[in-house]
């Protein structure tokens, strides 16, 4: 099923998710949806709180589906090494229409569950690993725009209050 992305402004958003505890038939349903939602958006990741849920779990897939290898699972996600840098514009689906430049590590190691429960590690290098530290900002709740500077910030927080205002948020 294909949930509405919750937007900048919901609560959810910017309140840490709860951690994963039963992998159980909703929670696959959960990922289903949320691989389901992402790919309708055109998105490279979701995390659950983007479809209102404040669960520590996040989807990836860097392919935008066309590599079914490419789908990642994160359950309680946890970021155990990191190297290098890089500076990209960075986008979300929950702040649509809004973009900027972001420093992530070039490299990253993630030791996360799988749908079913099972642990692993996972070495992520560029959009890769900008998609994991993304997406357990999410988790944490925090958004992108927190990483951008504070003119930049302000100035679209400034532009989503008159969309809002305008109801077109
Ligand atoms: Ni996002």
């Amino acid at each position: 099923m294909i949930h509405p992305i919750v937007k900048y402004g919901d609560p959810v958003l910017e309140t840490p998710a709860k951690v994963v505890q039963e992998f159980d038939e909703e929670l696959q349903k959960m990922v289903a949806d949320m691989f389901e939602s992402m790919y309708a958006a055109n998105g490279v990741g979701l995390a659950a709180p983007q479809i209102g849920i404040g669960r520590r779990v996040a989807v990836i897939d860097v392919s935008n589906g066309k590599n079914q290898e490419a789908k990642i699972v994160c359950a309680n996600p946890e970021i155990i090494h990191f190297e290098g840098e890089q500076r990209e514009e960075e986008g979300c689906l929950s702040v649509p229409g809004f973009r900027g430049h972001v420093a992530r590590p070039l490299y990253v190691t993630v030791r996360a569950q799988d749908a079913s429960g099972k642990e692993f590690e996972m070495r992520g290098e560029g959009l890769l690993a900008r998609a994991f530290c993304h997406e357990i900002d999410h988790l944490n709740g925090i958004l992108f725009i927190t990483h951008l500077s504070m003119l930049k910030r302000d100035l679209i927080k400034r532009k989503i209050s008159k969309l809002k205002k305008a109801g077109d948020w």
